[in-house]
Parts: structure tokens; sequence; C-alpha cells
């Protein structure tokens, strides 16, 4: 089914490779005629052709739309926390602005699944049944999140990562790029499960875990 543009129009955060990524999504449903152009801090010549959207300015530029006339997409990437992330996002919404919930035609989602404002679903990614996805979740390039799974906001699942069955994942987790985590864990909020990691066992908030069996990271 035809995915509806929310907004009349559209601003993309953030100029680098994420950005670019989601241009390619824009492109796939059809938006991109609705794209005025991106805010970044700062964009070389090659970023602003790769991009191939108008730079309008850095992010303070936003100030100069209103939000009942654009909505907003964050094509800010995150490695570990996110923090960054979660900020533009917090800071566009308490000024008002929404944010465009997409999914790439690629992506499959099954019946009964919820997700927020501004959740992105990138390509082969596959969400099942009674899975919630909470505000700017990003759900990348082939992950799995199985049935019954519940992430809060700014989640971010990693390309190729597997959340098994009833997994619960707390606010600003990132779990790293083809991670597996057991079915019903609870990953506390603000942790960070590293790349191919296995997670066999719950994880505390706030800290990082690695390896397999995944393990805590000692500072
Ligand atoms: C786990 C992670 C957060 C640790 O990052 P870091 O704190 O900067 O750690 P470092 O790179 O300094 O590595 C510290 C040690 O952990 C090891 N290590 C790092 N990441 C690891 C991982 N994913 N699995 C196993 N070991 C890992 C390193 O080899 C190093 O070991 P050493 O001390 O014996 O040399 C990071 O490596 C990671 O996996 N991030 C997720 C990446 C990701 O998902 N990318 C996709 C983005 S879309």
């Amino acid at each position: 089914m035809a995915q509806e543009l929310q907004f009349s129009a559209l601003i993309l955060l953030g100029g680098g490779g994420h950005a670019r990524v989601l241009r390619d999504v824009l492109e796939q449903l059809g938006w991109c005629s609705s794209v005025l152009g991106v805010l970044a801090p700062r964009m070389s010549a090659e970023e602003q052709a790769a991009l191939a959207l108008p730079w309008l300015g850095g992010d303070e530029r936003l100030a100069d739309f209103s939000p009942e006339s654009v909505g907003l997409v964050l094509g800010v990437g995150s490695v570990g926390s996110g923090g960054g992330r979660m900020a533009l996002y917090r800071s566009a919404r308490e000024r008002g602005f929404g944010f465009a919930t997409l999914r790439h035609p690629t992506a499959w989602i099954a019946s009964k699944v919820q997700l927020g404002m501004g959740v992105q679903v990138m390509a082969r990614a596959v969400i099942q049944t009674g899975a919630v996805v909470g505000e700017n979740g990003l759900i990348n390039t082939g992950a799995v999140v199985e049935h019954d799974c519940r992430l809060a906001d700014h989640v971010h699942v990693a390309s190729g990562a597997v959340l098994s069955g009833g997994v619960r994942v707390g606010p600003g987790v990132h779990v790293g790029a083809g991670a597996v985590v057991r079915q019903g864990i609870e990953i506390g909020a603000g942790a960070v499960v590293g790349a191919g990691a296995v997670v066999v066992r719950n994880v505390r908030q706030g800290v990082v875990v690695m390896g397999c069996p995944a393990g805590e990271k000692r500072r």
C-alpha cells in the first residue's frame, strides 16, 4: 500500500551518510518533490551534489519555517548511544515540529504493529506482529524486530541486528549491527549493544555490552 505523506512539505535534518540513505527512501516513496531542502551546520559542494537537494543553512534556520507548513525527516544517524539524534528530535518537537514516519517499500511490517512519530524503517527490515516502536526509532537495513518486542523512544536497531520475540528495549538504546538478542530480554535505557554481540541476559541501563555471550565492557 502506498504511504501517504502527512505533511505538505518536508525538510531533511542532516547532510551526511544517513541523510543520503534517506534521500533514496524518499525518492522510492515519491516524496522527493516535497522536500524543500537540507538543514546541516555545513555542507561541502560534494555533499550537496551527492544529496542533490538545496542546502538551506544550519539548524538555526529552522526558525524561518512554521511547524504548520513543514514536517521533518531526521537524517542524522547514530553510532553508540545516539545522543545527538535524540537531542535534535526533542528540540524540534518542543518547537512544535512533527516528523514523518517512513518505511522503505521493501520493509515488511506485519499487522498490529505500532510505529511512533518519526520512525524510520529501512530497506528489507522486518517488524513482526504485536511489536511497538516508539518515537524516533530507527530500524536499519535488514534488521529484524520479532513479534511483541517493545521499543521505547529513540532506539536504533542497527543493520542486520535481530531482536527475538518479546524483547523490551529502553529509551535511547543502540543495538549494534548484526547483534542478536535472545527472546524476552530487557535492555535498560541508554545501553549500547556492541556490533555482533549475542545478548542472553538482561542488560543494565547505561552500560556497553559486547561479545558472545555479551558481557559488560569494563571502563
Ligand atoms: C561496542 C562498542 C560500542 C565499543 O566501542 P568503544 O568503546 O569505542 O570500544 P573500542 O573500539 O575502544 O574497543 C575496546 C575493546 O573492545 C573490543 N571491541 C570493540 N567492539 C567490539 C565488539 N562489537 N565486539 C567485541 N569486541 C569489541 C576492541 O577490540 C577492544 O579490545 P582490546 O581492548 O582488547 O583491544 C563499538 O565497538 C560497537 O560495536 N558499536 C556499534 C557499531 C554499530 O552498530 N555500527 C552500526 C552503525 S549504523
